[in-house]
This record gives C-alpha cells, sequence and structure tokens, in this order.
C-alpha cells in the first residue's frame, strides 16, 4: 500500500505528479489554506504533511496529529512550526534552505535600491502624468555605492545580499548571535561590529535573523532612534521581527528616511499607518517567488517527504533528533 501524503495549499504542480508517483495524495488545491481543525481532520490517517508558512503548528496541533511522521515545509523560515513539539513527538521537519538564497538576496537587494531612489514613487508620478518638465531636484533620492550597508544575520541570505553590495563598493558590517566564518570575513570583506555600532554608523539595513523569540522586535523605538536620519531599512526576513507600529511612527516623523517591507506582523494586513506613507516600499511577502525557485521549494519539499516515508534521511532536516530516535528499536 502506497504511503498518504496531505498537501495543505497549491503547490507547483510538478511537485504534486512526483508526490502522486510515490504515494496516494490528499491535495487541498486552492491558496485558503486549512483551519487548526480542518488540518487535524485532513491529516488522520496521512504519514507526511507537504505545509506552508501560513500553517501553523503549535504545540497543541503537533500533539493531536497521529502517524504522521514528517512535516515538510514548502518555506526556509519554519516559525509557524513548534519544532520542539515535533521532535518529542518523533515527527521529522524539514524547510527549503539553499534554493531561494539568491531569489531572496536579490529580493532585498531590489526593494534596497527601489527605497533609495525612489522607483515606486517616480512609477506613480509618470503614470498618474504629474511629470510636466525635468527639474534639477525632481525625485532625488540616496545614492547606494560606495555607502555603509549593516546587516543583521549572516547566514545564507545575509552573506548574498553581503555579495550584491561588494557589487556597489559598499562598506559593509554585519552583526549575529555566531561570528561568521573568518573566510566568509575576509571573501566578502565583512566587519563584524555590535548591534549597536551597526545602528549608528549603517546607511542601510538589511534584516536576515530567522524569527525566535530573541529576535522578536529586534527593530523597536530604541534602535529606530539610534539609526541614522538618512537610514534606509529593509526587511525581507519575518514582520515580527520589527515593531511595526513604532517603524510607522520612525518612518512618519523622519527619524528614518524609509523601508523597504516585504514581511508585516500579521501578514496578510499591513499596519494601515504605513499604507499612508510615501517613503515606504511594500511588498506581499515575495521574496523567494521567481518561478524557478518557487518551483524548486516545491520539489525540495516532495523530495523530503517521499524521502522519509522510503526511510531515507531528508536532504535539508531540522531535527536530526527525530531520525536519530526513529532508528532507535522501541521497547515493547
Ligand atoms: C521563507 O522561505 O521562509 C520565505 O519567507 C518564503 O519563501
Amino acid at each position: 500500500m502506497k504511503p498518504r501524503v496531505l498537501v495543505t495549499k497549491r503547490i507547483y504542480p510538478e511537485a504534486v505528479e512526483y508526490l502522486k508517483e510515490h504515494a496516494e495524495v490528499d491535495y487541498a488545491a486552492s491558496d485558503e489554506g486549512l483551519s487548526a481543525e480542518q488540518l487535524l481532520e485532513r491529516a488522520r490517517g496521512q504519514q507526511a504533511v507537504i505545509s506552508q508558512l501560513t500553517d501553523k503548528f503549535p504545540a497543541a496541533v503537533i500533539d493531536a496529529l497521529e502517524g504522521v511522521e514528517i512535516i515538510a515545509n514548502v518555506a526556509v523560515g519554519f516559525d509557524n512550526i513548534d519544532l520542539a513539539a515535533a521532535t518529542r513527538k518523533e515527527i521529522l521537519v524539514t524547510n527549503t534552505p539553499d534554493v531561494l538564497t539568491e531569489t531572496t538576496a536579490d529580493f532585498a537587494f531590489a526593494l534596497l535600491l527601489a527605497t533609495a531612489r525612489r522607483v515606486v514613487e517616480a512609477h506613480q508620478f509618470l503614470h498618474s502624468g504629474q511629470w510636466r518638465k525635468w527639474s534639477i531636484d525632481l525625485l532625488v533620492g540616496h545614492d547606494v555605492h560606495h555607502r555603509t550597508l549593516g546587516i543583521f544575520g549572516m547566514g545564507r541570505i545575509g552573506q548574498g545580499v553581503a555579495r550584491r553590495a561588494r557589487g556597489f563598493s559598499m562598506r559593509i558590517l554585519y552583526h549575529d548571535m555566531v561570528r561568521a566564518a573568518a573566510e566568509i570575513e575576509s571573501d566578502l570583506q565583512l566587519e563584524f561590529v555590535s548591534k549597536e555600532q551597526l545602528l549608528r554608523e549603517a546607511d542601510f539595513i538589511s534584516l536576515h535573523v530567522p524569527l525566535l523569540d530573541s529576535t522578536r522586535h529586534l527593530i523597536g523605538n530604541a534602535e529606530l532612534k539610534q539609526m541614522k536620519k538618512s537610514a534606509i531599512m529593509v526587511n525581507t526576513a519575518r514582520g515580527p521581527v520589527v515593531d511595526e507600529a513604532e517603524l510607522a511612527k520612525a518612518l512618519d516623523g523622519a527619524w528614518i528616511a524609509g523601508a523597504g517591507l516585504d514581511v508585516f506582523e500579521q501578514e496578510p494586513q499591513v499596519n494601515p499607518e504605513l499604507l499612508k506613507l510615501e517613503n515606504v516600499v511594500l511588498a506581499p511577502h515575495i521574496a523567494s517567488a521567481s518561478i524557478d525557485t518557487r518551483r524548486e521549494m516545491s520539489m525540495l519539499a516532495a523530495r523530503n517527504a517521499v524521502a522519509a516515508l522510503e526511510g531515507r534521511r531528508p536532504a535539508t532536516l531540522l531535527n536530526p533528533e527525530a531520525w536519530a530516535a526513529r532508528s532507535v528499536p522501541k521497547e515493547s
């Protein structure tokens, strides 16, 4: 008998086809997503769940799952899943790192450039027929080249952004809980600095930390007040890393110059104060949204699920402890 897999939301068709070659697939082929009750109902009797960042797996949901061996999340972030609860239950959890690194770094840099050089304002200005004459200070913005970029989180995506910044001859500061390897620092010409120094000296700040208790509201009132008045901040990580209400105040009160945001505290809601501002560029959580990358993310999650169902260790496993526990014979 083939194993059974639940796919909670629409994914790329190639991934569904692949899953169907290896399993019976219960495909919730819409973008709605499942409530906790629906999730538990549909997961009954399934051995794998292909989930997305909008599916919530708190401990209560995980504890109520029966027979599920793997949750394969189609995202690099996994703050939607209580990993400790899954590990306790010996449920494997996987994410989709690497395949989205360059695409996400491209978008972080796109937001940085768009905010600095007022690309969206310029488009709206022209589109609405306001362009009557060329003038010396029409839509003047901030230079990016040769300026200082501060990166919070020097993981894969942070490094991708640093590589792009090198092409713009930027000075690159970074702060992280763990210092990057010496070769990475020297290849990318990175300066490891304190949070305070980064906030004080950066012209541009880009956030690339995961959402953890320790990074929730990493950027709030105090941090925004330490930034330069000309600073521009970009967030392609997770919305709750920034206190959105404080950010809206900072942008409105010109404590900082601008922000490019792809992620929000209560997605898909956006703080209405942010929507009133001109010095922000807003996007609906699309940093990894290139055709190839979203397809690859879907395929990687599907491959992870099939590997687990066939008794192989999934390529991008987050909780090796759960894998180790599965291979230990249980006492009867
Ligand atoms: C992720 O992968 O965590 C992104 O936020 C969505 O691609």
